[in-house]
């Protein structure tokens, strides 16, 4: 009986600690901690206004390239581009 509390009472703090570093990082910080690996700045995307679907090809050609969003990541990034970079 212990031993499961314990082992419960471990799964909360390491799921308090997940929520804590994910809830934390706004959608620019997450496109310039993804992005940045290759590209110096955000002022790639800066001076940019592009379509949805422009967009998504843009996203994908950095996937292909070594980008490595997850699924989540992409869906947070793309709108991050469609607020603020597209018309
Ligand atoms: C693995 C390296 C790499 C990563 C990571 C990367 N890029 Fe790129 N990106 C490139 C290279 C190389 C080019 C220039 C060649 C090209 O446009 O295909 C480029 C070009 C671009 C361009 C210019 C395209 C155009 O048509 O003018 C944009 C915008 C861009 N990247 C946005 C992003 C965004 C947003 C991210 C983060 C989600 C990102 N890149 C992540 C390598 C990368």
């Amino acid at each position: 009986m212990k031993f499961n509390l314990l082992i419960i009472i471990m799964f909360g703090i390491l799921y308090a600690i997940f929520s804590l570093k994910t809830a934390g990082v706004t959608p620019e910080q997450l496109a310039v901690k993804k992005c940045s690996k290759c590209h110096y700045s955000l002022d790639i995307i800066k001076g940019k206004q592009l379509t949805k679907l422009e967009w998504i090809s843009v996203l994908d050609r950095m996937q292909k390239k070594g980008a490595n969003l997850s699924n989540k990541e992409y869906k947070i990034i793309l709108n991050y581009l469609l607020r603020g970079f597209s018309n």
